[in-house]
């Protein structure tokens, strides 16, 4: 006996001579499938459509709607469309079989019908039918396939640029930090050597001084020349003066020390663990850095800073990242204030607030950063931390300080960044950093 493809398929067969259903009936009963019959186009199309055979044995010549009518029928419903139909017509009918082909049929028998070909082209069509709905179904699980990976992909790609931005941004940084270390790292010697000198210069000073002094009370009379020369010289003004010169070089020299010793603890090189860290010193050296941009200029008044330091603990953290989100917080709020003088008049008080506290019962330290510059919107706030989000002109900004802020505090740090800010209030940047984490 044959094996027959798809044992559980379904032919109905449609056909107006009881005679011709009987002897296919009897030629296919073996064969496994299920038969489904149909007296009349009419009800053929109907039963199609609730039934879903397998294939469609449609006679051509029938009473009522002929086959080909039936066929275009079939075809123009979209739940019977791809139903394979084989034409059956009798030797004798005089029809056009290139017309049952073209609206759609896939193949003809022919009456009286000879057995096993009626078998082997049904078992063909089916095949074929079968085939060409796998098909369909691996194109459709192909192309869904497709479009998740594309989506996976340009994730990633979005994921890539955001890290090498990331990247670029924090080698340059930390380019940056090294070369700013090693720069004050060499201002340390010369100035160390100045600051050792400068003792030495005071007490010299003071030594010649005196014995001047001492020529003066035991030699009340000078020879002509020496007091002409002295007061050609102001010897007087000059031994007033010269200890106030020495000591204020002693205080500008102090400062060079600060400065440079702020400059190395901005740029401590970040170490690949973390390490306690005193939050304060963080904010102090970045604003030694950004000190330039506090003063009164073309562009606008003084910016007054106003710290309200709480008693905070040693932090661990990534120190040279942290410094990088106070650098960005408070150059923004400086940009912020310089705005408010070009889009008003002069004469503000332009301040910056920067309070810290601590929370024990979270467990972490609350760095707030306020400006009294024009605030943003609602719309703006609402994008402030996307990357390349900004309101600066060309050049000016990136759009890349806060999203990378966010990054540093959130990610690297499991701590929390936020913005309260509206229109004409002034704004307000929130920092939370856990004290102890690894
Ligand atoms: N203190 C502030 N007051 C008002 N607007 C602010 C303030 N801080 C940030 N913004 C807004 O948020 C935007 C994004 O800030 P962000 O620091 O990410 O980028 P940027 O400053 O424009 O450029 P850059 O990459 O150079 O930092 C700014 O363009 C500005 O519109
Ligand atoms: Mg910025």
């Amino acid at each position: 006996m044959t094996k027959y493809f798809f044992e559980k398929a379904t032919i109905l067969i449609v056909d107006d001579n009881q005679n011709n259903l009987k002897v296919l009936c009897d030629a296919i009963a073996d064969s496994g499938w299920e038969i489904l019959v149909a007296l009349d186009g009419e009800s053929a199309v109907e039963q199609a459509v609730y039934a879903q055979p397998n294939l469609i044995l449609l006679d051509v010549m029938m009473s009522g709607i002929d086959g080909f009518e039936t066929c275009e029928k079939l075809k123009s419903n979209s739940e019977t469309r791809e139903i394979p139909i084989i034409f059956m017509t009798a030797l004798s009918d005089t029809i056009d079989k290139v017309k049952g082909l073209s609206i759609g049929g896939v193949d003809y028998v022919t009456k009286p019908f000879h057995t096993e070909e009626v078998l082997a082209r049904i078992n063909v069509h089916l095949k074929l039918y079968s085939l060409t709905k796998q098909l369909e179904e691996q194109k459709i699980e192909l192309e869904q396939h497709v479009a998740e990976r594309t989506k996976e992909l340009t994730q990633a790609l979005k994921d890539l640029k955001q890290s090498q931005l990331q990247l670029v941004q924090s080698e340059k940084m930390s380019t940056l930090g090294q070369l700013v270390a090693s720069v004050a790292h060499e201002i340390n010697n010369p100035v160390g050597f100045i600051t050792g000198n400068l003792s030495h210069l005071t007490e010299y000073t003071s030594k010649l001084i005196n014995h001047l002094q001492m020529y003066r009370k035991f030699y009340t009379e000078p020879h002509e020349e020496i007091d002409q020369n002295a007061q050609k010289i102001y010897l007087d003004d000059l031994m007033r003066e010269t200890p106030e010169i020495i000591s204020s070089m002693e205080v500008g020299i102090d400062r060079i020390f600060n400065i440079s010793t702020s400059l190395k603890n901005f740029s401590r090189s970040d170490t690949s663990s973390k390490i306690e860290f005193d939050i304060h010193e963080g904010i102090n050296s970045t604003l030694m850095i950004l000190k330039h941009r506090l003063k009164a200029n073309k562009k606008h008044s003084p910016i007054e800073i106003i710290k309200k330091y709480g008693n905070l603990p040693l932090v661990s953290c990534y120190p040279g990242q942290i410094n990088q989100v106070f650098m960005n917080i408070i150059a923004n709020a400086i940009d912020a204030l310089e705005d408010v003088e070009t889009n008003q008049k002069k004469h503000h008080n332009l301040n910056i607030t920067i309070s810290t506290t601590v929370e024990r019962d979270r467990n972490c330290v609350k760095i707030l950063i306020q400006d009294n510059g024009l605030g943003m919107d609602a719309e703006t706030k609402e994008k402030i931390f996307e990357q390349f989000f900004t309101t600066k002109l060309v050049g000016k900004g990136t759009g890349l300080g806060l999203s990378i802020s966010r990054h540093i505090v959130e990610e690297k740090h499991q701590g929390k960044i936020y913005c309260i800010s509206s229109l004409g209030e002034g704004t307000k940047f929130v920092v939370e950093i856990p004290i102890n984490t690894l």
